[in-house]
This record gives structure tokens, sequence and C-alpha cells, in this order.
């Protein structure tokens, strides 16, 4: 049953259909991971398993080399990501570093609102583990270095009419409109001329039509976007420029843009 699903998902997915229509399961898996300090050697056996997991799941886009030319690519915008760069776009570390373990954990299961990369929880955890070891293998960057420590996250404050205001403040003095556009719909006077680092034209984030980022829909979510910025992207880190309870504000700002449910 699950598996025929699974078929006509992957059926679908060069028409966009699912990853239009899919809203995001809920999250269940572990958000802390020991911080390394060195980078740590790839378990040989799961690089195995997981090998044998994107040649039958992630090829198609994400290419044999994992250089982001599968044969599905030159029809999806976005692209399917390019992995050989070490470059990811979510993760809960500081800007420039790798994810962690966790990090693409969240992404697969999760999976990629708005986009073409669907959520893969149907394969299971072992499934994914052993693919996100695989992943590793296409970038040497992987070998020089750890994934940073995680950002902390601090308990979220109430969301009020001050703080919206706040946030509304901090919007303005940040010029995020200048990119997501004054009213949040991705259209400020930036945001037409936009290319992410590998020349593909780029998007800012429509905040008006549902709450749904790319990768999660929760408060933190947002709040690690700010952080730890989308590398690759020209989605910048603000961690120099916020502190937490502005970063908060933001949160609730943002989410107030919300004009049409998903
Ligand atoms: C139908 C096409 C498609 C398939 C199949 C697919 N992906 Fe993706 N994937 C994408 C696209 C498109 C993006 C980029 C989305 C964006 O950047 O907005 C992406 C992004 C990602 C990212 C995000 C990296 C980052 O920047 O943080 C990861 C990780 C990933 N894919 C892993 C996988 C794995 C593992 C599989 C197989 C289990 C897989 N993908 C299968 C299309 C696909
Ligand atoms: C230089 C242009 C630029 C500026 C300035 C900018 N952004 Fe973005 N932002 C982007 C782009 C481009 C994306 C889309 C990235 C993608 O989808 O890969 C994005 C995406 C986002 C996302 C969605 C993340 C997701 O997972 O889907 C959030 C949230 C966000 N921006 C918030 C902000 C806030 C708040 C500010 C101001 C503090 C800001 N941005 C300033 C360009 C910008």
């Amino acid at each position: 049953m699950r598996r025929s699903l699974l078929f006509v998902l992957l059926a679908l997915l060069p028409l966009g259909l699912i990853a239009a229509a899919e809203v995001p399961p809920a999250l269940d898996i572990p958000t802390t991971e020991a911080p390394t300090a060195a980078p740590q050697s790839l378990d040989a056996e799961r690089v195995k398993r997981g090998n044998a997991v994107y040649d039958r799941y992630c090829i198609s886009c994400h290419g044999v080399e994992g250089d982001g030319r599968g044969y599905s690519a030159p029809w999806l915008d976005p692209a399917p990501r390019d992995f050989t760069r070490g470059v990811f776009k979510w993760r809960s570390t500081p800007s420039g570093s790798l994810p962690t373990n966790e990090d693409l954990m969240r992404t697969l299961t999760v999976g990629l609102f708005h986009t073409n990369m669907p959520s893969w929880g149907v394969l299971g955890e072992r499934n994914l583990r052993d693919v996100v070891e695989y992943l590793k293998t296409f970038s040497p960057a992987w070998k020089e270095q750890a994934p940073a420590a995680p950002i902390q996250i601090p308990a979220e404050p109430t969301n009020d009419a001050v703080s919206r205001e706040k946030g509304g403040e901090v919007w303005t003095r940040l010029a995020c409109a200048s990119c997501h556009g004054a009213t949040g719909k991705g259209d400020g006077p930036s945001g037409s001329t936009l290319v992410d680092d590998w020349g593909h034209k780029i998007l800012p984030h429509d905040f008006t039509r549902g709450h749904y980022l790319k990768c999660g829909d929760r408060s933190e979510d947002l709040y690690r976007v700010f952080m730890t910025g989308m590398s690759g992207t020209p989605m910048p880190s603000y961690a120099e420029s916020l502190s937490p309870a502005e970063a908060w504000s933001l949160v609730h700002y943002v989410q107030s843009l919300v004009h049409e449910e998903p």
C-alpha cells in the first residue's frame, strides 16, 4: 500500500502536483545533536545502503554525481540541489557551516513546500539516515570540516500587539522589504533581480500566501531562518544585527503578514 502510494507520488512529481498539494506532516524527530569538533569519518555500511536508496529515489532529480543534474532537473524550478559544493540552505548551524544530521533529517522528513522536493518520511528513519550519510560522499567539504554547534533558540515570548509592532520596526530597520516587498508579497524592488550561487534566478519568499515556509511552519523555523541565513541564496543571516528578543518580534510580525490561508 505504502509502496504503491509512493510510486504514484513519484509519477506525479515532475508535474509539480504533489508539491503544491501536500501539507508538511507533523515532525517527530529529535532536534538536538552533540556538536562535533573534528570531521567524523563516514559510516561505510550506511553509505553503502544509502547509495541504494539514493539510486532509487533521488537520482532522477539530484543526478548520478549529486550535482543536481538528474534527468528531471531541466523541468524543475527551483532546481534540485547540487550537493557537490557542500552548501545547504536549511541548517540550524551558523551561516557558512555544514548542516547537522538532524537538519538533513528534518529536510527529508518535512520536505520542501512550494517546490518539487517532497517529504520522504514514507521511507522510514533508517533509510533516511542511510541516504543522509551517502549525500556526504558528494562533497569534500564533509572531510574537511564538521558542522558547527546549532544556534540556541530561546523560548518563544507571547505573540501580542506590542511584539508585532516591535517586529515591524525591525523589519523596516533591516530593509527586509527591499527583497520581500512592503506587504511581504516577495515583490520588493530588488526581488526580481536576484540569482543564487548556482546562477539560477531566485525569488524572495511570499509571506502573504499562507504561513508555510519551504521547510517547516513552526515559529522556531522562522526564527532559525533569520539567524542562520540560507547559504547559496541572497537570503542573509541576521545573527549579527538581531537580539533574540528582536528576532522573536520579527517572527510575530512576519506571521501577521499572512492574508490567505494555505
Ligand atoms: C522530484 C525531484 C526531487 C527528488 C526525487 C528529490 N529531490 Fe531533493 N530537492 C529537490 C529540489 C527541487 C530541491 C531544492 C529546493 C529549493 O532549493 O528550494 C531539493 C533539495 C534537497 C535538499 C535540501 C538541501 C539544502 O539546501 O538544505 C536535500 C537535503 C535533498 N533535496 C535531498 C534529497 C534526497 C535524499 C532525495 C531522495 C530520497 C531527494 N532529495 C529527492 C528535488 C528533488
Ligand atoms: C537580498 C534579498 C533579501 C533580503 C534583504 C531578505 N531576504 Fe529573506 N529571502 C530572500 C530570498 C531570495 C529567499 C528565498 C530563498 C529560497 O527559497 O531558496 C528568502 C527567503 C526567506 C524566508 C523563507 C525561508 C524558507 O524556508 O522558505 C524567510 C522567513 C525570510 N526570507 C525572511 C526574511 C526577513 C525577516 C528579512 C529581513 C530581516 C529578509 N528575509 C531579508 C531574499 C532576501
